[in-house]
């Protein structure tokens, strides 16, 4: 039997909307914007390869583990660990992982909103006439103008994290549940419409050589930390998304079923946004290596070109900003449902506090394009820096530490009464994988990359 503690915060009205929430926090810009353009700076075929690995046999059993947090403790990350932590007579330091996840999301949504503005951007900016003619020289001029503006970005992080509060304030049920559901289909079918467009026009052949060719050369300590990071940031894993999603979770749902199905469409996901972005790239001779604007500068050609470009691109961008917005609900709402459980604050006040804490980071990320440009302590610029800490530092720590929790710490019979089912085969495997596998890996690759350097500098 799984816990039978309620939840302070509702409950989602079944298992089949918390697949949709968690798949609408996992599928993001993580998959359409960051997997296209760390594959491409990554050199292909041997970093998809990692990163699929990583999400079978990390991935995915952490997603179950942090899922079974969630819905044994019932509330917010913090509060939950600790309530467990309690009634295994383990130490209360463990809710130090929760806090850490706190500092993890307000990092991760700060970068994250300044590209989620981009999005709603280019939603506006399709429906304008330069960019129905866009060239792959004019496209990067279009993205190039709006990074170098730090008012225009500023109005579109604003706008982005104003809408993200706005809905966390109005609580699960109400504004996380009705989102969810019409959204997450559509964005789905519209993303397998593209890509088989893209496929059709674009140099498929090039792609699809490019996304599994395994060259092993290009592979250092460093791309395979990136590929654990992409893998950790994908499934929104390492910062309590998960747990407090999970701790919505009816009592009767199967965790290990849902969550992989969850994980599941995360990398179909982004899989179908390589084949998206690859057969353009090529066809068009743009630069696969190109960062950060690989999707934005790609799209826009492509939507010049074909056929009601104009009717899809803006589709395409606006469905980009509810998966990136389903996202960042998720980043924002542990550290609120923390703060209304622990602070007593009301959700509206938390949700407003928090978010424009975070705004005020993002504001930093933005000027990184522009006026902070030349700001770049250790090689990296502001936002860089956000996004190398929260994907390839906190999230993985996050993720190591989860597993040892559950899987050294909590114990067997908590987890196989929360895991469910009959399959003790099911189990036992799953338990190797999170008591060996994960931290393990994770340290490894940890121990060989910059991380360390980033954690002694
Ligand atoms: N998984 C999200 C994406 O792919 C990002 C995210 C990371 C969300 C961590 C929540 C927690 O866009």
């Amino acid at each position: 039997m799984s816990s039978t503690r309620e939840s302070l915060h509702g409950l989602w009205s079944s298992r089949w909307v918390f697949i949709l929430a968690a798949a609408g926090s996992a599928v993001g810009l993580g998959n359409i914007w960051r997997f296209p353009y760390l594959t491409g700076e990554n050199g292909g075929g041997a970093f998809v390869l990692i990163y699929l690995g990583f999400v079978l046999l990390i991935g995915i059993p952490l997603m179950v583990a942090e899922t079974i947090i969630g819905r044994r403790g019932r509330r917010s990350p913090v509060n939950a660990i600790l309530l467990i932590a309690e009634e295994e007579s383990l130490s209360r330091h463990w809710s130090g992982l929760g806090l850490m996840g706190i500092i993890a999301g307000f990092l991760t949504l700060s970068f994250y909103s300044v590209v989620a503005g981009w999005s709603l951007a280019y939603v506006y900016f399709v429906l304008t006439s330069s960019f129905a003619t866009a060239n792959s020289i004019s496209s990067e001029a279009i993205f190039t103008n709006l990074i170098s503006s730090p008012l225009q970005l500023l109005f579109w992080h604003t706008l982005f994290m104003g809408s993200v509060i706005w809905i966390v304030s109005k609580g699960v049920s109400l504004g996380l549940e009705r989102a969810v559901k019409i959204l997450m289909p559509l964005l789905f079918v519209m993303l397998v419409l593209m890509t088989i467009y893209s496929l059709l026009v674009g140099d498929a052949l090039g792609a699809t050589k490019y996304l599994f060719a395994t060259d092993f050369s290009s592979l250092t300590s460093d791309v395979i930390l990136l590929a654990v990071g992409q893998a950790f940031f994908s499934l929104s894993l390492g910062m309590g998304a998960l747990m407090i999603y999970g701790s919505y979770l009816p009592h009767d749902a199967s965790i290990p079923r849902t969550c992989l199905i969850v994980g599941c469409v995360d990398t179909l996901v982004a899989l179908l946004a390589g084949f998206l972005i690859f057969p353009i790239v090529f066809a068009y001779g743009l630069e696969a290596g190109q960062g950060p604007g690989l999707v934005f500068v790609t799209l826009t050609v492509a939507f010049a070109d074909m056929p009601f470009g104009q009717v899809f691109g803006f589709t395409f961008f606006l469905l980009l900003t509810v998966a990136a917005w389903t996202s960042a609900i998720s980043l924002l709402e542990p550290v609120v449902a923390w703060s209304v459980e622990s602070k007593g604050w009301s959700r509206n006040s938390s949700s407003w506090l928090a978010g424009s804490v975070i705004w005020l980071i993002g504001i930093l990320c933005l000027l990184s394009f522009n006026e902070l440009k030349d700001f770049t302590p250790g090689g990296r610029n502001i936002f860089d820096w956000s996004e190398y800490i929260s994907a390839n530092v906190l999230l993985p720590l996050g993720g190591f530490l989860v597993a040892v929790f559950v899987g050294w710490r909590v114990s067997r019979m908590t987890i196989a009464s929360e895991f469910g089912g009959n399959s003790s085969k099911l189990f036992s495997s799953w338990l190797f994988l999170l008591k060996y596998c994960a931290p393990i890996a994770v340290a490894i690759v940890f121990l060989n990359s910059s991380g360390l350097d980033l954690l002694f500098r």
